[in-house]
């Protein structure tokens, strides 16, 4: 079947595209009428190191595809009907280019084939396709840098070209290790999505943490409020910070004084001290040995054996 298609669709150019064909004039075929297709043979014969370039790719299935027609076909499926291009010799002006063309052109052209995948189905909708990104802002499907996913940079270098925040971020002595490739933006964002902040499980945004770190999401016989109630980003920044644990507040009891009222009546757990909801305070005072807060109360996301979170 290819060896057949090939050569009818050479002769369907024959005509258009001059001496460069001449010697396939044997492989006339009276039953192929005129198509704006060219093929991708055809395409070679000037673009050669394109055309072997996009064989070490993914895309090299698309290549193959043999239902649907030239126009499911190769260098065309992306770049339009090239018949007319060739017939000008590499006429430019008649051939669709991704250089300059618009962002929605560009999307809508991959999405023809990526829209059907539930990771990029909602482009349209995400922050990047409203910053007018395009496909091809991060990705290239000839001269891609990285060959995951067709990049045009690495990650997270890719992301920092554009987010001079987040690399600042991540360069915090506490953060994850994304720099150094344990960890891809990615991971937790899927910059094709239409979440919010792009991240890949919303809108209950722990669910991004639970990922990597199960252990923690319960649930729990003794829960701490709060990491329930207000979720993992009440007390840490994601990306990175300047204090240990990623800690949006340092030392640590300065942040667990932004809710607990430190209370000298032993018998706090009563609630006696414990107005209109607000968390208890520490039974015990604030003198330096009670400071670090989380030497003691070890398990503060929650803990099945101490209501304390001790054990
Ligand atoms: C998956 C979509 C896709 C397919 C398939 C594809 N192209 Fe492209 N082509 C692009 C994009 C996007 C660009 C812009 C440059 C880039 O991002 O790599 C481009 C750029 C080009 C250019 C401009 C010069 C350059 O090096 O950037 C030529 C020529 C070209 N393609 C020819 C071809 C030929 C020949 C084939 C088939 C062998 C083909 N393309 C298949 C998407 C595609
Ligand atoms: C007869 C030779 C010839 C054939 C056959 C040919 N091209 Fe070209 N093509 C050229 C020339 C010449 C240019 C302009 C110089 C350049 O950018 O390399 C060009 C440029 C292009 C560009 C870049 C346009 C731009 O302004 O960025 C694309 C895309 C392209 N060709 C795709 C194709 C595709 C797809 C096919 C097959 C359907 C094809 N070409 C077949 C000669 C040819
Ligand atoms: C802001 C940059 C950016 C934009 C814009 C973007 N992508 Fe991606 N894309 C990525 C990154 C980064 C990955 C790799 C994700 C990973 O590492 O798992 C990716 C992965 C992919 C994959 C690989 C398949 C997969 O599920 O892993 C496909 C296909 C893809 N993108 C298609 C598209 C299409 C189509 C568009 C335009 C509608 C687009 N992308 C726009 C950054 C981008
Ligand atoms: C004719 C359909 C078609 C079009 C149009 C198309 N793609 Fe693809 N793309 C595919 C197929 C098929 C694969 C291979 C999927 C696989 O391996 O399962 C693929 C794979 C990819 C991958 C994944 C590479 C990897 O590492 O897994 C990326 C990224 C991608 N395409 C981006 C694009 C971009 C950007 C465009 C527009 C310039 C585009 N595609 C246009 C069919 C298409
Ligand atoms: C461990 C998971 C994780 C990783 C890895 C990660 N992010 Fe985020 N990112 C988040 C969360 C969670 C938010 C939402 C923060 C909030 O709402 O307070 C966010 C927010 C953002 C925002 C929105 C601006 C803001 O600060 O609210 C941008 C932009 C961003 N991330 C870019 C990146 C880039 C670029 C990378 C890689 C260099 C990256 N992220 C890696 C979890 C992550
Ligand atoms: C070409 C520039 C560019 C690149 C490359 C880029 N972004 Fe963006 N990104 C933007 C713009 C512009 C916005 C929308 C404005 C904003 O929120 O900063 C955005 C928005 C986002 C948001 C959503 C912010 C929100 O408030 O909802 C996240 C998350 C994000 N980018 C992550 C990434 C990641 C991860 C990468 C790398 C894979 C990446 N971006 C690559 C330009 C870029
Ligand atoms: C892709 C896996 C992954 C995801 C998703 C993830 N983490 Fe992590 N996290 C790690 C790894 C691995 C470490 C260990 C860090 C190291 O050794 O560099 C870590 C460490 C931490 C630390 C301790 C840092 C320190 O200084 O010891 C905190 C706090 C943390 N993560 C919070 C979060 C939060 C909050 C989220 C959700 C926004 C999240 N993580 C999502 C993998 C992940
Ligand atoms: C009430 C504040 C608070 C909330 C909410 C919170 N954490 Fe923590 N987290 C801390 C403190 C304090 C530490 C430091 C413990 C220590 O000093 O060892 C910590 C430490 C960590 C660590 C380091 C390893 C460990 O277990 O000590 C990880 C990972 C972590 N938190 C992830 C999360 C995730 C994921 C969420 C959301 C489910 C979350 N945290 C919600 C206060 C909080
Ligand atoms: C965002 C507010 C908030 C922060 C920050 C916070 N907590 Fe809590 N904490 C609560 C709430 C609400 C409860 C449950 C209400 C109650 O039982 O009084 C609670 C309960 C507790 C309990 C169990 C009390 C009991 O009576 O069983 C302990 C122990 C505790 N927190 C310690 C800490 C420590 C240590 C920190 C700092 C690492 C901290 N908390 C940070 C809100 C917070
Ligand atoms: C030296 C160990 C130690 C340190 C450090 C410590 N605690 Fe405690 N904490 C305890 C003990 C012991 C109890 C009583 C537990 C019980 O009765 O089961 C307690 C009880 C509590 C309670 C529960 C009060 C109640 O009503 O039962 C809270 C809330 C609390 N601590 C918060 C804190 C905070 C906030 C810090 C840091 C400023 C802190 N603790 C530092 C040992 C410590």
């Amino acid at each position: 079947m290819g060896r057949f298609r090939v050569l009818s669709l050479l002769l369907v150019c024959l005509p258009l595209s001059g001496g460069v064909l001449a010697e396939s004039h044997q492989a006339a075929n009276p039953s192929a009428g005129a198509s704006q297709y060219a093929g991708a043979e055809i395409c070679k014969t000037c673009h050669e190191g394109i055309f072997n370039g996009l064989q070490r790719t993914p895309h090299s299935k698309a290549h193959m595809k043999e239902k649907g027609g030239e126009k499911a076909q190769a260098c065309e499926t992306c770049h339009g009907p090239g018949a007319a291009h060739v017939e000008g010799g590499g006429d430019v002006s008649k051939i669709f280019s991704f250089k300059g063309a618009a962002a929605d052109d560009i999307n809508h052209r991959c999405l023809s084939c990526h829209a059907r995948e539930h990771e990029h189905s909602a482009f349209s909708e995400s922050a990047h396709a409203s910053a007018k990104l395009s496909c091809s802002s991060c990705h290239s499907p000839h001269h891609a840098k990285e060959q995951r996913a067709l990049l045009t940079e690495k990650q997270p270098g890719l992301c920092y070209s554009c987010h001079s925040v987040q690399r600042a971020e991540f360069s915090n002595l506490f953060r994850h290790r994304v720099n150094e490739g344990l960890i891809l933006c990615a991971d937790c964002h899927n910059v094709h999505a239409a979440s919010s902040r792009s991240l890949r499980s919303s809108p209950e945004q722990d669910q991004v943490c639970f990922k990597c770190h199960r252990e923690l999401e319960g649930p729990f016989m003794f829960e701490h409020v709060p990491v329930k109630t207000e979720g993992c980003m009440r007390c840490h920044q994601p990306h990175g910070s300047v204090n240990p644990r990623m800690l949006k507040v340092n030392p640590v009891n300065l942040l667990c004084l932004q809710c607990h009222t430190p209370s000298l009546t032993p018998n706090a757990k009563s609630g006696e001290n414990n107005v209109g909801g607000t968390p208890a305070g520490p039974v015990h005072d604030q003198t330096m040995k009670f400071q670090a807060c989380t030497l003691c109360h070890v398990f503060i996301h929650g803990s099945n054996a101490d209501e304390t979170f001790m054990k």
